[in-house]
């Protein structure tokens, strides 16, 4: 089993630039599948949930290109579409939902055992098909009570629908639905993340005609036919904000380029609470952050604009060394303070109460042999072992490899100590 082995680093300086967005590329992957043109997208980081992305696709019928090298995909599904998602490939990331939509639009069903991906929390699906029902979906409730979507339409007509909570899985499942139903669909307390939107550009690109992305209100007028694009994937928000958090928590300078400071206005906002300088210039934003006057602030996490529930274990890691108490309050999923504990054997001495987390701050931290137990979390534990003392072993690390492209590297371009133990 591969390895990270983190030592105390000397303050993170220098540049790094951002890869495409793991939450924005799967989804547009996902929507590839509802032309027979090919589609080109670029800037696509080279994650293993892209690489398990384009082997669903594959197995689903498409012709998949796949040059990672440069960070581009090819994907043209002019063939014949099979309407069942292969289990091994959906339990390894929950993303896989996302071809629900482009299945019925092909073939008419779609068959998909509920997915896997990080273990945060239950993670259910009934918001995506409750939208589907909406527009004509039947879904078998026998299977469904097996763990099994099987799903079938013989016409997809427009609707309203209003979702119970803004999640971000229904509302791009939804979309893609609703771009080739008859009629027009309003989504309404849709989900208003940037990924959204750069999905609705996408489509929009391809010929769909949505309006509102971006907002809580999405108004699709559905067409018949959409065609193959070329699109450049947006940055990644989360890999930027995790960078920043390390150049502040480590007092450190760095340049973070590929960055779209308007997607990070939570996170710069906390940041410069807690005493960093964050200036956006030419070529990118400026982060700075001094040890030894590292604040504490509170967190609560909240759909987008909200603070980015995939940032709260980051931030934690910088609150575990900032002077004083905070409080983090996690309102997105239920069991997301798996990480805590890692922490805590690293000296945090970090206390929960259901979804909210005291962090005493102000601790000397040591290293110690820890676990990635999430995607997020797994980045975290190393930032934090870029301030503890002695040596930080973090196993686990093929959830990192899942969303991070190249983190060892462009760490150690900063100045980390950080190396990859393949075992
Ligand atoms: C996406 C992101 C993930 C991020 C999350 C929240 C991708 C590939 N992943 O995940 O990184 O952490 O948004 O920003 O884009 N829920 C329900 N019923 C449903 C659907 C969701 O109760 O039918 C709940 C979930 O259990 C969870 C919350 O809503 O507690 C957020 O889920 P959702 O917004 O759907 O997240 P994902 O699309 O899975």
């Amino acid at each position: 089993m591969a390895k990270f082995l983190v030592q105390k680093s000397a303050p993170l300086r220098g540049e790094v630039k951002i890869s495409g967005s793991k939450n924005a590329v799967l989804p547009i992957m996902a929507a590839a599948l509802l032309t027979e043109e090919k589609c080109v997208i670029k800037d696509v980081p080279a994650l293993r949930d892209v690489d398990v992305m384009c082997r669903l696709l594959e197995s689903l019928g498409a012709k998949v290109e796949k040059d990672l090298d440069n960070n581009r995909v090819n994907i043209e599904a002019s063939g014949e579409i099979v309407y069942e998602a292969p289990f091994d490939l959906v339990k390894m990331m929950r993303a896989s939902i996302l071809v629900l939509g482009a299945l019925l639009i092909r073939t008419g069903r779609a068959i998909i055992h509920l997915p896997g991906g990080c273990a945060i929390g239950k993670r259910p699906v009934e918001l995506h098909l409750k939208g589907l029902r909406a527009l004509g979906v039947t879904i078998d409730e026998e299977q469904l009570n097996r763990g099994i979507v099987d799903a079938s339409v013989e016409k997809l007509q427009g609707d309203t629908i209003y979702l119970d909570f803004p999640s971000v899985g229904a509302t791009e499942v939804i979309i893609m639905t609703a771009a080739l139903a008859e009629g027009t669909t309003i989504l309404e307390n849709a989900a208003q993340e940037p990924e959204i939107v750069d999905l609705a550009n996408f489509l929009n690109k391809m010929g769909a005609r949505i309006k509102g992305a971006g907002t809580d209100t999405i108004k699709i007028e559905g067409v018949q036919k959409l065609k193959g694009v070329s699109h450049h994937v947006i940055p990644d928000r989360i890999e930027a904000g995790t960078f920043m958090v390390g150049a502040v928590m480590t007092g450190g300078n760095v340049l973070i380029k590929n960055v779209l400071p308007n997607h990070l206005k939570a996170v710069i906002a906390k940041l410069r609470e807690c005493g960093a300088y964050i200036e956006m210039t030419e070529d990118g934003m400026r982060v700075r952050g001094d040890m030894s006057t590292l604040r504490s602030t509170d967190i609560k996490t909240l759909p987008y604009p909200g603070f980015p529930t995939d940032m709260q274990s980051p931030f934690m890691a910088l609150l575990t060394v900032a002077k004083g108490p905070s409080v983090v309050i996690e309102t997105v999923f239920e069991n997301r303070f798996m990480h805590v504990g890692e922490f805590n054997r690293m000296g945090a001495n970090i206390k929960t109460d259901g979804n909210c987390a005291i962090i005493p701050g102000n601790k000397a931290l040591t290293g110690a042999q820890v676990v990635a137990t999430d995607l997020r979390a797994g980045a975290a534990v190393v930032l934090t072992g870029l301030v503890a003392d002695g040596i930080t072993e973090v196993s686990q690390i093929y959830h990192v490899d899942r969303g991070y492209e190249n983190f060892v590297d462009k760490l150690k371009a900063l100045g980390a100590n950080i190396m990859r133990v393949d075992e």
